[in-house]
């Protein structure tokens, strides 16, 4: 169906309550043979109707082979872009544009471009996170699931720049031994977790085992059983023999985790003084039902790229693609 017809057959998005919302959001992803991908940082009211949720590579791989006319994006807005970089057949359409993130906001090309050129002869090694002009500045891209598998395979006489986020970096050189020049950026999610309140709730569940995303600072790392992507992290809970988890990423994948595990207990760190919802992503809660179901009713916002941004985007995100699916180089 065009995108007035779908439009003229659908009543506004603020007038409908969940269930006419949901049921609206089946109905239109069928009529424009979309496929649903969402990231675990999304609502579970969201995650509930994906067709499929992962981490950024699980992600990043789902979009490419994903033989829909049309992929709804529910997560950040450089996933979306990763998915059009890799599927540029499907029109890709993501319910709130604004969806960013601040490791993108900390690294603007211009920026990169200077720093990098810098370091002549260096390998550039950008997380996922950031800007397709970015991608198009480096030589290959990484997520948390496959930085330590990537960073293992660059020549040992390369100068490593890695960039946007220092807290990834400067865990990646603790686990690989490669000395790395990082780039300042933050998560400002991760970064929020309270070390104070995490060794509190230590004290009060002292056989709560921690699982950590590597986007927190290194204190908060020191203290996990388990560091790694969303989806590492998810396998771990539900492949451990604990019942108790204390979990310091962002508390969206607990639904997950309560689906996967269930009778298992999950505690979310908190964020800041303790009080705050700090630990929320508020750019991945920007996508809700009703603008997912305006985005699917309406054909938009969809996401646009330049063909020469796409190409140039692509190359470092097919370097990823294969070194990911490398065989793991021996630890250092
Ligand atoms: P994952 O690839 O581990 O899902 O990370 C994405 C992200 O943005 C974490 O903040
Ligand atoms: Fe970006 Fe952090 Fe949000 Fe992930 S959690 S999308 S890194 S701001």
């Amino acid at each position: 169906m065009n995108e007035m017809g779908a439009a003229a057959l659908s009543p506004p998005a603020g007038t409908l309550d969940r269930d006419s919302l949901v049921e609206g959001i089946l109905r239109l992803k069928s009529e424009r043979a979309a496929i649903l991908l969402a990231h675990y940082y999304q609502d579970a009211e969201i995650q509930d109707i994906a067709d499929f949720v992962g981490d950024s590579l699980e992600l990043a791989k789902a979009a490419q082979r994903a033989d829909a006319k049309v992929i709804a994006f529910c997560g950040v807005r450089f996933m979306a872009e990763v998915a059009k970089i890799l599927n540029p057949a499907a029109d890709v359409l993501i319910p709130d544009l604004e969806a960013g993130c601040s490791l993108e906001e900390s690294c603007p090309p211009d920026a990169f471009a200077r720093w990098r050129a810098s370091f002549p002869g260096a390998v550039a090694v950008t997380y996922i996170n950031c800007s397709a002009a970015v991608k198009a500045l480096s030589d290959v891209i990484v997520t948390s699931s496959s930085a330590e598998r990537i960073v293992r395979q660059i020549p040992a006489d390369k100068t490593i720049l890695f960039a946007p986020d220092r807290h990834l970096g400067a865990y990646l050189v603790r686990v690989t031994g490669r000395e790395m020049v990082l780039w300042p950026g933050t998560c400002i999610v991760h970064e929020q977790f309270s070390h104070k309140a995490l060794v509190e709730l230590k004290l009060e569940h002292p056989d709560a085992l921690v699982a950590a995303h590597p986007e927190c600072p290194e204190p908060i790392l020191a203290e996990a059983d388990h560091v790694g992507s969303t989806s590492s992290i998810l396998r771990f809970v539900q492949e451990s023999s604990g019942s108790e988890f204390l979990i310091a990423t962002e508390p969206g994948i607990i639904h997950q985790m309560e689906k996967l595990a269930p009778g298992k207990r999950f505690i979310a760190v908190p964020g800041g003084s303790g009080e705050c919802a700090c630990n929320v992503c508020p750019y991945m809660r920007r996508n809700t039902l009703t603008n997912l179901y305006a985005c699917l009713r309406d054909g938009a916002p969809r996401l646009e790229l330049a063909e020469e941004l796409r190409l140039a985007a692509l190359k470092p995100l097919q370097r990823m693609l294969e070194m990911a699916a490398a065989p793991a180089a021996g630890r250092g």
